[in-house]
């Protein structure tokens, strides 16, 4: 070996007679393996409580006067209880064969009959050693990875050719520092872009600080992004700190970007090529290190030839572009959506529903989707209300006129409306019906007098 540093791998060596240990020792240490020793079951099963081996090289008889091993095939199960991925190599003293066989069975990795022969004992130690460093590496990432789907990673559903461009990008830039414009109709998917990016970066464990530049009145706009000191404007009472500086460290998604106003182009752009803001009113700068993640439904490329929008502030911004089709051009991906979102609101309000009939499955593919994946969504919401059996009909769906959210009461029974709105004011607290009750003017008791007409 000779090659090995200072993470060695470490052995224990358990048998209970001193000069097997000690040999064994020797011939390890030799080969740059760092050796612990064990003479005694308790000692082996401290010494793995207390500290990480690659690799366990045990006995199997202890007590002197049994040649049976059936302490030492305990011992090996006590032993993996403790620690589920060491790899344990046994040693046998008597030639019984059948008992490392059944050690084997029961887990272990190999054996060695003694006296054993050097070469073979190390060559399975090295053998054994590197696959379990691969084996628990490999757990380690798909620990890593699970976390990373499990935390802020929001549901991304895309398997349509033509969303693969997009998907490839994302895996591709998304652990980058690049700054990424991400454009699309409304509703296509820009904030879950954001947010996937995000979780994806290095920077995922520091904040994605989210501003809608849009909602943004252009008096308070750079004081949100940069921040002030007191006095700064007559009601500063406060020094405020800026999105810029919160996301230090992180990720800064500017939302609705066509919208900022043309003066705070300028000082956005310089904050971008220098990485150094100040906050309003004060003169000292600082340096922020943040990622630049952006999102616009307008074309930018007419806003800079319409004089709105500053060409060099968008080279800035789009070092990567990553376009959303609209949910027309991507129909493929229809039914998983709608599954989603199916799987989603029924949990919501706590109704038992399969899936789509065949009609209605159509009727979600044939509609032209103006509004996307948001709309898609709130088809199936207003549905999941509606639906009377366990799975959605078509009757159940109001595409087109019924536009974002609006159900068409005219069009209901008034136990239909009641029921609704109900189910609405229940979703809304989150199933508190002291709270649903209060919103809808009705007593505790009238609520649950209701609940129960309606099957809730
Ligand atoms: N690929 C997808 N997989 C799962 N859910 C999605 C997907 N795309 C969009 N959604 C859902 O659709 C809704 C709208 O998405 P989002 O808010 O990201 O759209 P947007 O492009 O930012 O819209 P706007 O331009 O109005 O801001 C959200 O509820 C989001 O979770
Ligand atoms: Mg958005």
């Amino acid at each position: 070996m000779g090659t090995l540093s200072s993470t060695n791998p470490r052995i224990l060596i358990a048998d209970d007679q001193p000069d097997v240990v000690q040999s064994l020792r020797l011939l390890l240490k030799n080969e740059g393996y760092h050796t612990d020793t064990a003479t005694s079951p308790a000692e082996i099963l401290a010494a793995i409580e207390t500290r990480d081996f690659d690799l366990a090289l045990m006995d199997l008889n202890y007590a002197r006067d049994t040649t049976s091993g059936e302490e030492g095939l305990d011992l090996l199960g006590r032993v993996q209880v403790l620690d589920t991925t060491l790899p344990i190599v046994v040693m046998t003293a008597w030639g019984t064969v059948e008992l490392a066989v059944e050690a084997m069975r029961r887990g272990a990795r190999d054996f060695i009959q003694k006296p054993w022969d050097n070469a073979r004992l190390l060559s399975i130690v090295s053998t054994q050693v590197e696959l379990s460093q691969a084996l628990r590496r490999g757990q380690r990432l798909e620990a890593e990875n699970q976390l990373l789907r499990a935390a802020d990673r929001p549901a991304f559903i895309a398997e349509s050719p033509a969303m693969q461009p997009a998907l490839q990008l994302i895996a591709r830039v998304g652990p980058s520092d690049a700054n990424v414009l991400i454009t699309g109709e409304h509703g296509t998917g820009k904030d879950v872009v954001a947010r996937t990016l995000h979780a994806l970066s290095p920077r995922s464990a520091k904040p994605l600080v989210i501003v809608d530049v849009g909602s943004l009145s252009e008096g308070v706009f750079e004081s949100e992004l940069f921040g002030h000191v007191k006095g700064a404007y007559t009601d500063a009472k406060a020094d405020r700190v800026g999105r810029f500086e919160l996301a230090d460290g992180g990720t800064l998604f500017l939302d609705e970007i066509a919208n900022i106003p043309p003066h705070l182009q300028n000082k956005l752009l310089r904050v971008l090529e220098t990485g150094e803001a100040e906050r309003v009113g004060s003169s000292r700068t600082r340096r922020v290190d943040v990622r630049l993640l952006s999102a616009t439904n307008a074309s930018l490329k007419e806003e800079i030839a319409s004089g709105r929008f500053r060409e060099d502030l968008l080279f800035r911004l789009n070092t990567v572009e990553i376009r959303l089709p609209p949910l027309r051009e991507r129909r493929e991906d229809i039914p998983l959506l709608a599954a989603y979102s199916l799987g989603q609101h029924s949990r919501r309000y706590r109704k038992a529903l399969k899936g789509f009939d065949p009609a209605a499955l159509q009727a979600l593919r044939d509609y032209s989707w103006p509004g996307n994946v948001r709309e898609l969504d709130h088809a199936v919401e207003r549905a999941v209300l509606m639906a009377q059996e366990n799975v959605v009909r078509s009757s159940d769906l109001v595409l087109g006129n019924g536009r974002d959210g609006a159900v068409r009461l005219e069009e209901m029974s008034l136990e239909g409306v009641e029921r609704f709105l109900i189910q609405k004011a229940l979703a809304r607290h989150n199933g508190n019906v002291s709270q649903a009750s209060k919103a809808l003017g009705l007593s505790r008791s009238g609520l649950y007098r209701r609940l129960q007409k309606y099957g809730l």
